[in-house]
């Protein structure tokens, strides 16, 4: 008699964090479950959860434990609700814990797809009848967030303080990001990437940025490009969104780009994400693009399918692509059959809709 063969067993780091983090993330978790059961023992995951957050701060002192990053290593994944809480200042609840992973661990490409699902109404007229979806490629590393600065002079007396607070793009930072972002536009239908720069007015970081961008594209002849200016990028997400495929741009234009994304899909808490350190000398790290929603957390209300579509994110780094599918294929039949949230204009509650997932799923 053989031997039942050995589930691929994934480890995965939950780390739900503060507010509506909690709820989405339990979600996530309900639905990659239920997929692992149905795969005939397949693969399994094996889940570890913190209680690192604004809670786990204001009785410590500490966003995460002091050796969280060394433990964080040992995982496959780490798989992230939101942070942030009245109760602490969020440039320390963000740099204590977000950022912090995302830094350490090098996850220099985050992945923020755009994806219109059916029965979703959207705000933008157009996407009635033309098909849309775009995938927002932001460089995390650097640029606007590479927290350089520092405050000063307040010892001039009340109003004279400065603050200065630099960006950085190095060409080392620009191109890795440019190369992943035209590999990405070669698997995907539309083969184009678009250049968000500001370098009519950042005439150092933002010019190196295009250079870099015109350089790299010569060795993709085969993918269109353009380069444009982030605030006309804003108009073209609403106006021409038919007209993107990939689209690259710093940490600080990509944060913004991707939120007018998910509006435009119809709520923030649909949109999903993946912080991907590609060489994979560290785990990456999963998580919807939205916050912790302290105005509607705790009521068993919010949207759990950009942290599903997060954890598809999560199946596709781990080569489960068809696994992936199921899932994303799960979210639009439950969208589809009016399973909604109350921010896309239903009356579905989040567990109603992990249960409308699963049962589309399996
Ligand atoms: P937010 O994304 O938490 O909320 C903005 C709006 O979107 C709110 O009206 C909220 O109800 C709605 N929303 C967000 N997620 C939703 C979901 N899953 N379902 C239904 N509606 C949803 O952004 P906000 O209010 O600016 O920030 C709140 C806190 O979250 C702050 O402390 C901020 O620093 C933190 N934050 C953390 C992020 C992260 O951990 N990656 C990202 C963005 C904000
Ligand atoms: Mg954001």
């Amino acid at each position: 008699m053989s031997a039942p063969a050995t589930p691929r067993t994934f480890k995965i780091a939950a780390v739900p964090a503060d507010g509506v983090g909690r709820e989405v993330v339990a979600a996530g978790q309900a639905v990659l479950d239920a997929l692992a059961k149905a795969s005939a023992d397949a693969f399994a995951f094996d889940w570890t959860e913190f209680p690192w957050g604004c809670d786990y701060y204001l009785k410590t002192g500490r966003m995460m434990d002091e050796d969280g990053l060394d433990v964080l290593q040992n995982f496959d994944a780490i798989y992230f609700g939101a942070v942030g809480w009245p109760s602490v200042p969020d440039h320390i609840s963000l740099w204590g814990l977000r950022l912090k992973i995302c830094q350490t661990f090098d996850q220099w490409a985050n992945v923020r797809p755009v994806h219109f699902h059916p029965g979703i109404t959207s705000p933008l007229r157009k996407a009635d009848d033309t098909p849309l979806d775009w995938v927002v490629v932001r460089e995390n590393s650097e640029g606007e967030y590479a927290g350089l600065g520092g405050r000063n002079l307040s010892g001039r007396g009340p109003g004279n303080e400065v603050a200065v607070q630099t960006a950085l793009f190095t060409e080392q930072g620009c191109e890795r990001i440019m190369r992943f972002a035209f590999d990405l536009a070669r698997t995907r239908p539309r083969q184009k990437v678009s250049s968000v720069t500001k370098s009519n007015a950042q005439q150092y970081g933002m010019v190196l940025w295009d250079e870099t961008f015109t350089r790299v594209a010569k060795d993709y002849p085969d993918v269109e490009t353009e380069s444009v200016l982030v605030d006309a990028m804003a108009a073209k997400f609403v106006l021409k969104p038919e007209d993107l495929s990939v689209v690259v741009a710093s940490n600080l234009n990509a944060d913004i780009l991707s939120d007018l994304g998910s509006a435009l899909a119809g709520s923030l808490g649909l949109a999903a994400s993946a912080n991907l350190n590609p060489e994979r000398r560290f785990p990456s790290m999963f998580e919807p693009v939205h916050g912790s929603a302290p105005d509607i957390a705790g009521q068993g209300k919010a949207n759990p399918i950009g942290a599903i579509g997060s954890a598809a994110l999560m199946l596709d780094h781990f080569g489960l692509t068809a696994e992936a599918d199921r899932v994303r294929k799960a979210i639009e039949a439950a969208t589809a059959g009016g399973v909604l949230t109350p921010d896309v204009g239903g009356t579905a509650s989040t567990q109603q809709v992990v249960d409308a997932v699963i049962d589309s799923l399996v």
